[in-house]
């Protein structure tokens, strides 16, 4: 049996008195249980500040990115042994925001090797987060071209098993997946429940057969993109989403909370 899991990126938003205020708003009125697991992702510099608001509570902390080296000459990088830390549960890996598309691209073709993610470097930073007992939530999801060329499940198969590429199945027990279609990405358009729940069904048959189908029914996967409190809970009850990845809806506390009640 899966607990659910519903995790807030707060991508570059909030700074730490407001993210401190928004997690002590909701600590106070959030219900403890444990069939469903709370995660906050605050950017890294909140981190410190936010693990002593959640300390000894229901909520967990994650990250929004990693380096996969320990330490050494990466400018501006933060490694998992970093985090680790300070305590940090879950790191999210491969958003399409960091993978460099931003759902349509904003920047020049040419820039977008030397900031983008791609299969291999996601593939190295998981390894280093399994390492330090960091879950990753790896983001897999297809653009709005890849869905109208038919390519959606091609999509991602590729990124699945190359972000898994020489990895023991046996270390995915506690892994979690996001399915993040990179057009529903904070455009208010959600997924249709049916075709989310058909893609998160097929992400856990390819996890299925690249590791082995027990350590596949324990992986947990999450919907992300545009959910709210209106459509969180028919997505939710679907048998393969265990969850939800939420963005702008997690930045207020009487949303989340409604989205955390759904699951
Ligand atoms: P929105 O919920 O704002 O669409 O963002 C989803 C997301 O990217 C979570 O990682």
């Amino acid at each position: 049996m899966r607990t659910k899991l519903v995790a807030g990126n707060w991508k570059m938003n909030l700074i730490s008195t407001q993210g401190a205020a928004l997690v002590d708003g909701f600590l106070k009125r959030v219900e403890v249980r444990d069939d469903v697991d709370i995660v906050v992702c605050p950017p890294f510099l909140s981190i410190p500040r936010i693990r002593d608001v959640v300390r000894n509570s229901a909520v967990k902390l994650g990250a929004q990115n990693v380096f996969w080296k320990d330490d050494g000459a990466y400018t501006g990088q933060v490694s998992a042994k970093q985090l680790h830390e300070f305590c940090v549960d879950f790191c999210i890996v491969g958003h399409s925001e960091t993978r460099g598309k931003f759902g349509v691209l904003e920047v020049p073709e040419t820039t977008v090797p030397f900031f983008g993610e791609t299969d291999e470097t996601i593939n190295l930073k998981i390894k280093n987060l399994l390492f330090y007992g960091i879950t990753p939530i790896l983001c897999v999801g297809e653009t709005l071209a890849e869905r109208e060329e038919g390519k959606t499940d091609e999509v991602i198969k590729t990124q699945l098993l190359g972000a898994l590429a020489g990895i023991d199945g046996s270390e995915l027990y506690q892994f979690v997946v996001a399915y993040e279609p990179v057009w529903a990405i904070g455009t208010g358009k959600v997924c249709d429940t049916a075709e989310a729940q058909r893609v998160c069904r097929f992400i856990r048959a390819t996890i299925g057969e690249f590791a082995d189908p027990e350590v596949a029914e324990d992986v947990r996967i999450l919907y992300g993109g545009s959910v709210k409190p209106n459509n969180a809970k028919e997505l939710f009850s679907q048998p393969d989403i265990d969850g939800g990845l939420i963005g702008g809806a997690s930045l207020d506390g009487e949303s989340f909370l409604q989205i955390i009640s759904s699951a």
